[in-house]
């Protein structure tokens, strides 16, 4: 599909060749870049909609408005086996992001030239696409859904987001102010960034378009033009999001970062709302909690979202409401970044100076605060970190672990012992540090 102003496109493209976007050294490597390592994980949403971990092999994943290819250089550190292809409209991105992925080793990569929206011209179909701050550059963000819906695989998984028009208000009335002043009628070259840059300065202080967008990122070139100049920039909320999905014929999954949608962070008390609030709010669809946060509390700069096509989640059980017999049928897994070779040496370096082991540093995105495991709990887990592992073997290792209780000196008894193993894992699975796969059989294959 054509899009509806060629000219707009054109000076994208002409921004992004100017400037290809991140602008992160080509030497630089992902491979401790814990947060985008974890975004960039297709085990972490398969597991959110489907409760089965998949292995990576063999998945192949579009990287749409790759840029300069950091995000596909994360994509194939995160998912060993995998083939990314990346895509964008700036050749200048696309020869760096290959050259990028070239430096690091990677070769079962391939990028083109092409725009979103020409997308089902490669003739691909993709188990994972990944769509990183490009979405709301779209003049059609529907027609850009459809295009990705069109090549993704049955059981795929897209991730993508869009600017939340709350949050970003102030510098969308920024670049309004410096379009009306004639900086945006070209891709923003060194001069109009100068120049915006003296505008915002002659400004007093306390002017609110300058004082709710200059901070440290706007010393930069990159965050100048990433923000208060970006060409095709636009605000979406929550009922768009979804209108659009609903258009494009994809369902949500996820929020990416869900645990800073949490509307329940929001309330002094939940035991002592309003009623009709309370009844309100447990009636509530996820898209209206979502709404509501992104009403009271618009802290997130973007609407990050997984979807996939309608009706392919399985039945989800609430790991509160599993019985014993389910529990004798778990696998346990740990998250693919928990479960590296470093954080197994600092396991054992923290059993053997009996330090706590911060289980959280390896999964940073979920968790407000640092997640410490005491280092016997933590000696439960190791033989995780030779490859997932039944419930039941994990119980028995604890109770030979933790024989006693430490206080009554009481013996620990199994049915005890299985009490607290699945405590443990109970709370660990809820920052998605372990994965709990509910079946006696292998997980499924997309
Ligand atoms: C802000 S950059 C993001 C790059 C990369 N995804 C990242 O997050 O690091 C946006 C990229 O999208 C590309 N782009 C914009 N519109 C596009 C379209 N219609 N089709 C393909 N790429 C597009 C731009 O050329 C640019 O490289």
């Amino acid at each position: 599909m054509e899009p509806k102003d060629p000219e707009l496109l054109d000076k994208i493209r002409q921004q992004f060749d100017s400037a290809p976007y991140p602008r992160i050294p080509l030497e630089q490597s992902p491979k401790e870049d814990y947060q985008s390592l974890y975004i960039h994980n297709l085990v972490t949403p398969y597991y959110l909609r489907n409760q089965k971990v998949i292995s990576t092999e063999g998945k192949v994943i579009l990287d749409a408005g790759c840029g300069s290819g950091y995000k596909s250089l994360v994509l194939a550190e995160a998912n060993p086996g995998a083939r990314i292809v990346g895509i964008d409209i700036s050749e200048e991105s696309v020869k760096l992001a290959q050259q990028r992925l070239e430096y690091h080793g990677f070769t079962n990569c391939e990028f083109h030239v092409l725009k979103i929206e020409d997308l089902p011209k490669l003739g691909l179909e993709f188990d994972y696409v990944n769509a990183d701050e490009v979405l709301y550059l779209l003049p059609d963000i529907v027609a850009g859904l459809k295009a990705m819906q069109a090549v993704l695989k049955p059981a795929g998984i897209i991730r993508s987001n869009l600017h939340c028009a709350f949050q970003r208000a102030d510098y969308f009335r920024a670049q309004k102010m410096f379009e009306l002043i004639g900086l945006m009628d070209e891709s923003p070259n060194e001069v109009a960034i100068e120049l915006a840059r003296e505008t915002l300065k002659s400004l007093k202080d306390a002017v609110l378009v300058k004082q709710q967008t200059q901070n440290q990122r706007m010393d930069s070139n990159e965050g100048m033009v990433a923000n208060c100049l970006l060409v095709g920039d636009k605000g979406f909320t929550i009922p768009d999001l979804f209108n659009a999905l609903r258009m494009a014929d994809l369902e949500f999954i996820s929020m990416v970062n869900w645990r800073y949608w949490e509307l329940t962070d929001l309330f002094k008390s939940m035991d002592d709302l309003p009623a009709f609030l309370a009844i309100g709010l447990a009636e509530a669809s996820t898209q209206e909690k979502l709404y509501l946060y992104e009403l009271l509390h618009p802290i997130n700069r973007l609407l990050d979202f997984w979807c996939g096509h309608p009706k392919v989640a399985q039945p989800l059980t609430e790991i509160s409401t599993w019985t014993d017999t389910d529990w004798h049928h778990v696998q346990v897994h740990l998250h693919p970044q928990v479960g590296q070779e470093k954080a197994r040496e600092q396991l054992v370096e923290c059993l053997n100076t009996h330090r706590p082991f911060v289980i959280s540093q390896y999964v940073q995105l979920p968790a407000l605060t640092s997640i410490n495991l005491e280092s016997i709990q933590a000696a439960s887990l190791l033989p995780l970190w030779d490859g997932p592992q039944p419930f039941s073997v994990l119980v028995d290792r604890w109770q030979k672990i933790q024989p006693f209780h430490p206080l009554t000196l009481e013996p620990t008894t199994h049915v005890i012992a299985f009490k607290q193993m699945k405590a443990l894992l109970i709370g660990i699975e809820a920052f998605l540090y372990a994965f709990l796969e509910h079946s006696p059989e292998k997980s499924q294959e997309f």
